[in-house]
């Protein structure tokens, strides 16, 4: 049964389901540079489904989001160890942006790294992509970091977190 978690203009926000991953793949391939192998995608999907989600309007599919949980150092406090939540990738069909489809995929994929008792919620983000981290401020997300060459093609990430505790 389909997991419906919100609707945003006539967008429908449910949890991901292994028929959905080929439309999910095929978005990571239209929308980013950075591609991950099949295989990659359906371990997400495997390891932490609650904040694997889509967007869907007319049975298309037409944004996603992925996240993973990882243990390692705070990016809040001085010599934490924490469970931290991390946003692997998102998107948007070009044509259904700007429809408010991001915000309440983000939402969503936060709300399934809090079930899990996270302490925070990290990403990384193209310098440029100034949309992207618009939205990720507008979030609560800080710039913790720049990360030299992050990127294959040499460009800069910004790492940016939310503290979530
Ligand atoms: C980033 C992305 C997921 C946002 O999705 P979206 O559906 O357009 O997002 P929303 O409509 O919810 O807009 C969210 C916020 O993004 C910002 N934003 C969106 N379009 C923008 C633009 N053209 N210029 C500046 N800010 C913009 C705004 O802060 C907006 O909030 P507001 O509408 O309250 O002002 C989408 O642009 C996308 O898929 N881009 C290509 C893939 C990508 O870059 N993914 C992120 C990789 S880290």
């Amino acid at each position: 049964m389909q997991s419906i978690l919100r609707s945003v203009g006539g967008y429908v926000i449910r949890s991901c389901e292994e028929k959905d991953l080929p439309f999910v793949i095929n978005i990571n391939m239209i929308t980013l540079p950075e591609h991950y192998s099949d295989y990659f995608f359906s371990s997400i999907l495997a390891e932490l489904p609650e904040a694997f989600i889509v967007a869907e309007i007319k049975n298309q599919i037409v944004g996603y989001i992925m996240c993973k949980i990882e243990f390692g150092f705070s990016n809040f406090r001085k010599l934490g160890f924490v469970k931290k939540g991390h946003v692997v990738s998102v998107a948007v069909l070009e044509e259904h942006q700007g429809k408010g489809v991001g915000t309440a995929l983000m939402l969503e994929g936060i709300n399934g790294v809090i079930i899990k008792k996270t302490d925070e919620i990290y990403l990384e983000v193209r310098v440029s992509n100034e949309s992207a981290v618009q939205l990720y401020k507008k979030l609560g997300f800080i710039i913790k970091s720049r990360l030299k060459s992050y990127y294959r093609d040499g460009e800069d990430a910004f790492l940016m977190a939310k503290d979530l505790s």
